[in-house]
C-alpha cells in the first residue's frame, strides 16, 4: 500500500485519493461513451472534503433527506436532487432551498408539496419513484423489491397516464449489482411502465451499479444504455451510484490494544469497533478483507479481531497471517469508504475514527479528529 500507516493517528478512516480519482475517471468515461449523467448518492458516501474532486467528474449529488441535501447543495453544487419516502411539511420549504430534482415516493406526496414546488421552483424538476418489481439482490435489507416494499409506486397501482408535471420516473433495485441486472431491470420497466416513457423526460435508474469493481462488465453497461437511448432517444439517463464511487478508496487503519485466549481462539482487541465503526459487517453480514491476512488457514498464527465495546458480538471473523501479531500492530481493514462511514456511531462512548487522506501526491491531509462534544452533542 505504500502509505506510512505507522505514523498516521488511529483509529482512522483514510482516503486513498489515487484510487478515488481511478474510479471517477471510469465513470467520465461512461458517462460519455453511453451519453449519461452519474449523480454521486451521498448516502453512500458524503466525504465531503473530496467533493471538489469529485464534482470535476460528476455533474450533481442525491440526497435522501434535508441534511444531505443541504451538504449536497453547500459541499458538492451542480445539480441537487433528493428523494425520501416522505417528505415532511415542515422540512419541505427550507428543502426547496437546496434541491431542484424532487423525486416523489406515492402520488399522494406528489400532489401535497406539487404547488409548493412549482410556485417556489418553477424550472425544478419533480419524479415519480417506480417499483420495478425485479431485484438480483438476494439480503431484504438491501431489498427495495420484497412484498410489501414501501419504496416506490407498483405499475399496477398507477392510472393510465401520469399526472401532469411528473417529468421523469425513478428506479431503484440493485445493490453491488452488475450490468446484466441493469439489462434485466430495464425490461421490466419498458413491460410495467412503457406506457409512460415516451411522456417523460428523464429516467433515474438509481444506485447499485457496481462499474467500479474489477469484473463488472463496463462495454456491456455502456451498450446496454445506449441500446435503451437509441429506442427513447428524448430521454435523459442518470445513475446515482453511492458504494461504486468510493469502491475500494481506502482503510480503517486500526492498532492491536491487546491478545486475549479463549477456549484456544486468541482474539486481538482493536482500537476501533466492528459494530460501531464498521456496521455493515454485522448487518449484511460480511468478512473484509485485512491486509496481510488469509482466511484461517492450518498451523498458521490466526486471531480473531474483535472491538473495543463491550458488546459480546463486537467481532469479525478469524483470520490467519504469516507471523505472529503482537501488541501495537496496525491493523488494515480494506474498502471501508462506503456507507461504514456514513453509518459510524458513538456506541459504548467509542471515540468515532480520525479522518485523513493520502494525497495523490503522496502527502497525508489530515481532516479531523473527534471527542467527547461530538460523543455528547448527541445524547
Ligand atoms: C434511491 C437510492 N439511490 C441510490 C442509492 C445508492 O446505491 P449504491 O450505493 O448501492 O450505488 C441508494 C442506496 O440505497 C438508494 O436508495
Amino acid at each position: 500500500m505504500n502509505i506510512p500507516i505507522e505514523s498516521l493517528p488511529s483509529p482512522i478512516f483514510l482516503m486513498h485519493e489515487e484510487k478515488l480519482v481511478k474510479n471517477l475517471e471510469l465513470m467520465r468515461y461512461v458517462q460519455q461513451a453511453a451519453g449519461i449523467k452519474i449523480i454521486l448518492a451521498m448516502k453512500g458516501f458524503s466525504m465531503y472534503h473530496t467533493f471538489p474532486l469529485i464534482r470535476q467528474y460528476l455533474p450533481g449529488s442525491t440526497s435522501s433527506s434535508l441534511h444531505e441535501a443541504r451538504l449536497g447543495f453547500e459541499e458538492f453544487g451542480g445539480e441537487t436532487h433528493v428523494y425520501s419516502p416522505a417528505y415532511r411539511e415542515d422540512e419541505f420549504d427550507e428543502l426547496l432551498g437546496y434541491a431542484n430534482h424532487f423525486s416523489f415516493n406515492s402520488l399522494a406526496q406528489f400532489e401535497k408539496f406539487q404547488q409548493k414546488l412549482f410556485q417556489t421552483k418553477p424550472n425544478a424538476q419533480a419524479g415519480l419513484r417506480i417499483n420495478p418489481e425485479y431485484s438480483t439482490v438476494t439480503v431484504d435489507l438491501y431489498n427495495p423489491c420484497i412484498p410489501g416494499s414501501r419504496l416506490g409506486v407498483r405499475a399496477e397501482d398507477l392510472p393510465e397516464t401520469l399526472p401532469e408535471g411528473i417529468e421523469f420516473l425513478h428506479s431503484h433495485n440493485l445493490c453491488e449489482s452488475d450490468s446484466y441486472a441493469l439489462e434485466q431491470t430495464l425490461q421490466n420497466i419498458e413491460r410495467l411502465f412503457g406506457r409512460f416513457l415516451p411522456h417523460i423526460k428523464l429516467l433515474n435508474l438509481g444506485g447499485g451499479h457496481l462499474m467500479t469493481r474489477e469484473d463488472y462488465d463496463v462495454e456491456h453497461l455502456i451498450s446496454t444504455l445506449k441500446n435503451f437511448k437509441a429506442k427513447y432517444p428524448h430521454l435523459q439517463i442518470i445513475l446515482e451510484p453511492g458504494s461504486a464511487v468510493a469502491w475500494q478508496t481506502g482503510y480503517l487503519v486500526s492498532t492491536v490494544l491487546d491478545i486475549v485466549h479463549s477456549k484456544g481462539i486468541d482474539v486481538a482487541i482493536l482500537d476501533c469497533s466492528i459494530s460501531a465503526h464498521m456496521p455493515d459487517v454485522i448487518e449484511m453480514p460480511y468478512k473484509p478483507k485485512i491486509h496481510g491476512a488469509t482466511d484461517p488457514v492450518a498451523g498458521k498464527p490466526t486471531y480473531r479481531f474483535g472491538g473495543q465495546t463491550c458488546l459480546a458480538g463486537d467481532f469479525v471473523g478469524d483470520y490467519s497471517f504469516d507471523t505472529p501479531l503482537k501488541i501495537g500492530d496496525k491493523i488494515v481493514f480494506d474498502d471501508m469508504m462506503h456507507y461504514t462511514m456514513v453509518k459510524t456511531t458513538t456506541f459504548n462512548g467509542i471515540n468515532l475514527p480520525h479522518m485523513g487522506i493520502w494525497k495523490k501526491e503522496g502527502v497525508y491531509e489530515h481532516l479531523k479528529s473527534f471527542g467527547y462534544q461530538d460523543f455528547k452533542s448527541r445524547l
